[in-house]
């Protein structure tokens, strides 16, 4: 670790010792970002995101469409909907900086990721593929689009299938996501 990294690392610890409310976490996720750019010239690619205890939550994420669906990730990496919730369908989201999160399965341990071509997958190793602009919608529901990839999102079909995402629009339910809090 060189020494600016570990600079940055000591201020977020000392972040964490002096506060813990929810501006300090935005704080720190601005401080990790910081320290990810610093890396990323280095070997780009951005590295796992930092696990911050506290702002992971563990939840599952409802769409709206057809019969109503939640998400899971396989441990093969497919990415699909189903009615009730499975043990693939429980999932935690990363607050990696303002309304930008990343996706994993807990079960899978894999990554929500999506391809330039607009294909849902999981993945094991953590890239900007991986990042989503999460996005509350005028009618509740949440949207999840590419950060790298603007305007594909990520939908599910009428039979709870994983949509092209460059086929889709926001103002279709098909892309409509409820997060929901785990039990
Ligand atoms: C992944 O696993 C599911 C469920 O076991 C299966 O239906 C699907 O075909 C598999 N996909 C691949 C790409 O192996």
């Amino acid at each position: 670790m060189d020494a600016p990294l570990l600079f940055l690392c000591l201020m977020m610890l000392m972040a964490v010792v002096m506060d813990g409310n929810e501006d300090q976490g935005s704080r720190l996720r601005g401080l990790w970002m910081l320290s990810m750019k610093d890396s990323k010239q280095k070997n780009k690619g951005v590295p796992p995101p930092h696990p911050i205890r506290g702002l992971v939550k563990q939840q599952l994420l409802y769409c709206k469409v057809g019969i109503g669906y939640h998400l899971q990730i396989l441990s093969n990496g497919t990415i699909g909907g189903v009615h009730e919730p499975t043990e693939h369908s429980f999932l935690k989201l990363f607050a990696m900086k303002r309304g930008v999160v990343g996706i994993r399965g807990i079960k899978s341990g894999l990554y929500l990721c999506m391809s330039r071509d607009g294909i849902a997958h999981g993945a094991g190793q953590f890239s900007s593929d991986c990042l989503f602009k999460e996005i509350l919608e005028e009618n509740h529901y949440t949207t999840f689009s590419s950060l790298p990839h603007p305007g594909i999102y990520l939908a599910l079909s009428q039979k709870g299938e994983v949509k092209r995402g460059t086929s889709v629009r926001k103002h279709q339910s098909c892309t409509h996501f409820l997060p929901r809090i785990a039990r």
